[in-house]
């Protein structure tokens, strides 16, 4: 057996160990060849495809604990619509399907988000593709599954940057706002911000509103504290409903700017000094957390065994402290967002912070 691994869309601390499980099991487990496919379809795409061997991977040291991917990851556009030199659209989804019989694979295994399992799912379908997913993302929206890989560790970074920014809001008397990735969702704030004892948590499924927060923040000063932390998710906007953004490549939207707006309204209406961190790709590189080395290592031979009973057209996910498998099409639907009215939500409405209203 032959099979191939390609990593799909942002990419996120995490991806190496998964890869590092799938040669284990795969070259240790049942004796077959992997091969990983650069760039994700892009490679696929490539006449002869971009590949590498990757069975002499099975004793690396670094794997587990290296950020980023080491097939790369370069987002060049959806193979159904894939943006030409000429600015044209294009669609190349057979050359990709190609790629995948020319490299003699039996079973593809796909590391990535809904938008790139949704692609690959096509794919899959229209070309004979045995296919298994491992969903990973550092927002955390796929259906199905409590955690992707990269979310912890994300978590991780933007806890340690109220960490660090709790002390000098403290020495400064300032309003402190992180604003943190998570495209549509609010997870990576939501779970920070609890983490990290923010007074204020901002996330896209929850209304504010500006005069109820800016009083928040006084009562706090009132209350006796010289300073309060802001955490506010990339995808939040402004109190008219407008969003935010730094642009749209035609592809997709890309947020930011947030944490600066607000910064201006809170600190005009409070009178208070802020600041403004925006936390960006830090959240994505760097070392993998514990978790996420479990859950990638957990994902990779589960991947892998599907593939060893024939059972394709799956996603590995992670419920209830196991690892299952899943229809990719009940993955594929768009993202999960934060339950307004769950744990999480309570849990820091409890602690105090201020969180808005769901949505009427
Ligand atoms: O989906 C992962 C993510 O990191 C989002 O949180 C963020 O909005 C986006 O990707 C950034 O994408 P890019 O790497 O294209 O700037």
């Amino acid at each position: 057996m032959r099979i191939g691994v390609l990593t799909s869309g942002g990419d996120c601390a995490g991806l190496n160990a998964v890869i590092l499980a799938v040669v284990r099991r795969a070259v240790l487990g049942y004796g077959w060849d992997v091969v990983g496919i650069r760039q994700g379809t892009h490679g696929l795409m490539q006449d002869p495809p971009h590949a590498i061997d990757l069975n002499d991977q099975v004793n690396s040291d670094g794997l587990l604990r290296l950020g980023g991917t080491i097939l790369g990851t370069v987002n060049k556009g959806d193979p159904f619509h894939y943006p030409m030199p000429d600015g044209s659209f294009a669609d190349r989804s057979s050359e990709v399907i190609e790629g995948y019989h020319k490299l003699g694979l039996d079973a593809l295994i796909g590391i990535g988000g809904d938008g790139s399992m949704a692609i690959l799912h096509r794919l899959a379908k229209m070309g004979g593709i045995n296919l298994v997913g491992i969903p990973k993302t550092v927002d955390n929206d796929l259906a199905q599954t409590e955690y992707s890989i990269g979310f912890t560790t994300a978590v991780n970074v933007a806890t340690d940057a109220l960490d660090r920014l709790q002390p000098t809001a403290a020495s400064h008397e300032r309003i402190m706002i992180l604003e943190v990735m998570g495209r549509d969702a609010g997870h990576i704030a939501l779970f920070a911000g609890v983490a990290g004892g923010a007074d204020v948590i901002l996330i896209p499924e929850m209304d504010y509103d500006l005069d109820e927060l800016s009083q928040h923040c006084l009562n706090i000063r009132k209350s006796g504290r010289n300073h309060a932390l802001v955490i506010v998710a990339e995808a939040v906007k402004r109190d008219d409903g407008s969003a935010v953004t730094l642009g749209d490549d035609g592809q997709k939207v890309r947020y930011g700017g947030i944490g600066h707006w607000l910064a201006d309204e809170l600190g005009a209406r409070t009178g208070w000094e802020t600041r403004v961190t925006v936390l960006g790709h830090v959240q994505r590189g760097g070392t993998p957390s514990p978790r996420d080395r479990v859950i990638a290592s957990a994902f990779g031979v589960h991947a892998v065994d599907l593939i060893a009973e024939r059972k394709f057209d799956r996603v590995c996910a992670w419920q209830q402290r196991k690892v299952v498998d899943v229809a990719m099409e009940d993955v594929i639907v768009g993202p999960r967002l934060v339950d307004t009215q769950g744990t999480m939500v309570s849990t820091a409405k409890g602690l105090g912070a201020y969180m808005g209203h769901p949505p009427k």
